[in-house]
């Protein structure tokens, strides 16, 4: 076999067999397979896609190519959630104690922040001394003791998407449907979870911008988890405005100890909600989503939910006082509004633009070694379809330095666009996609 064939093959539009995959991804990761043949081949299936058959072989071949996480020890069905990623996507923070308190085991591996969006990890070490590296009998004792731990992703999980990805991201092919669909699905896959329920963004902060394309990559994203034996379920979710007010980690921690004591936004309370719902009914632990998601109400409203992400912090090692504190997490020295500048309709806001004015301000790293600021970020106070009076507060920053937040103020003030009518916002849930096939909202 040589790696020319097939990306001649695949160039030509032809289907590659299992064993043509498997020789590509597992010469790449050797070194037997060059960086330009592997790109070359990227870029023909972005011109060309994959069929369905060949998005489950890569995604083996991936998950192959490094080590597998054995969660058999624990007790029950292991149910994970990933979300494609949004800005200020703060769910996990609430899903995780929300689901465990309801008795689902949560084993929850995260990644950190990378670009415009937050990674779980950084927004839990808000929390001084929280460990986010845990043995694996430590992870696993803690998950059947208390249905709850969260631990750092291992560079040793589909090492293959790692190299890939890189390639991707400076050969103009990370926007293809097959490479993204078993780019995610390879590490989740890899990560041990019996059953996943994926959080598919659609909008100008997200990945997928049209709600087609976010329906094609979850159907796909669906179709492989299934075939290669794990009960997956997508909801489609608007990423045409950041979720919740919180953009930033500290400040999306705030946000997430107010949903779980029963306050907070509606709209993070409610993804929440429908997400946890979906985990409990893939668990076995609810008959239907509408009957889970009340008794998630009931832990929310019992202040059992709180209670577990108390728990956490503190077995962890972090110091859980702050739950009842959060006016002692990080806290950035300077504020600063940006005002609107007519009256009007909000019709558009550049959601990516918040993530990257957020990052300006420190809340994000542009590489991966870089520290990050926990306690600057941004307030999205106001959201599209809302109606805003002139010098009404739409957004309220929390910075370090002058400079930073005079930067920022500008770039959120162009963020928002205000207009004479109103507009429509893409509905909060969009839709669902299952093996029983697609439901639109
Ligand atoms: N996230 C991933 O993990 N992989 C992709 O290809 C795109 C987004
Ligand atoms: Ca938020």
């Amino acid at each position: 076999m040589r790696a020319y064939d097939l990306i001649l093959k695949k160039r030509m539009g032809g289907e590659l067999t299992e064993q043509e995959i498997q020789f590509l991804i597992s010469g790449y990761v050797s070194g037997a397979v060059a960086d330009y043949q592997m790109a070359a081949w990227a870029m023909a299936v972005w011109f060309r896609g994959m069929s369905a058959r060949e998005v489950a072989w890569l995604t083996q071949a991936m998950v192959a190519s490094g080590d597998t996480v054995d969660l058999s020890a624990i007790d029950g069905i292991k149910v994970d959630k990933h979300s494609t990623g949004g800005v200020g996507d703060t769910t996990t923070l609430v899903l995780a104690p929300l689901v465990a308190a309801a008795g689902v085991p949560f084993a929850k591996m995260s990644g950190r922040g990378l670009g415009h969006t937050g990674g779980t990890l950084d927004k839990l070490e808000s929390f001084p001394g929280f460990q986010v590296e845990l043995e694996p009998k430590q992870f696993i004792d803690n998950v059947n003791r208390y249905k709850l731990a969260v631990v750092g992703q291992s560079a040793r999980l589909a090492p293959a998407d790692g190299k890939l990805y890189g390639l991707r991201d400076v050969t103009a092919t990370v926007d293809s449907l097959p490479l993204i669909a078993s780019s995610v699905m390879s590490k989740k896959l890899a990560a041990g979870a019996d059953a996943l329920v994926l959080d598919v963004k659609v909008g100008n902060g997200a990945f997928m911008q049209s709600l087609d394309d976010a329906f094609a990559l979850a159907g796909m994203m669906v179709e492989i988890g299934e075939k290669l034996g794990r009960r997956t379920i997508a909801l489609i979710t608007a990423m045409d405005r950041p979720l919740g007010q919180a953009v930033g980690n500290a400040l999306e921690v705030k946000e997430a100890i107010a949903v779980l004591s029963g306050a907070g936004p509606e709209d993070l309370k409610e993804l929440c909600l429908e997400l946890g719902s979906r985990m409990l009914v893939a668990a076995g632990a609810g008959t239907e989503a509408a009957e889970a998601r009340f008794w998630l109400q009931e832990l929310l409203a019992s202040g059992a939910a709180l209670a577990k992400f108390r728990e956490l912090i503190s077995v962890q090692g972090g110091d859980a006082g702050l739950i009842d504190n959060p006016q002692n997490l990080p806290r950035a020295p300077l504020k600063r509004e940006v005002r609107a500048r007519q009256k009007g309709w909000v019709s558009e806001l550049d959601t990516r633009g918040i993530g990257a004015a957020a990052l300006g301000l420190g809340a994000g790293r542009v590489r991966k070694d870089e520290p990050i600021d926990l306690a600057v970020g941004i307030e999205v106070l106001a959201k599209p379809g809302q109606q805003v009076e002139l010098g009404q507060v739409l957004a309220v920053l929390h910075g370090r330095d002058e400079r930073t937040l005079a930067e920022a103020q500008t770039q959120v003030q162009d963020c928002y666009t205000i207009g004479p009518e109103r507009i429509t916002p893409l509905p909060l849930i969009c839709g669902e996609v299952s093996i029983d096939g697609e439901k639109r909202f």
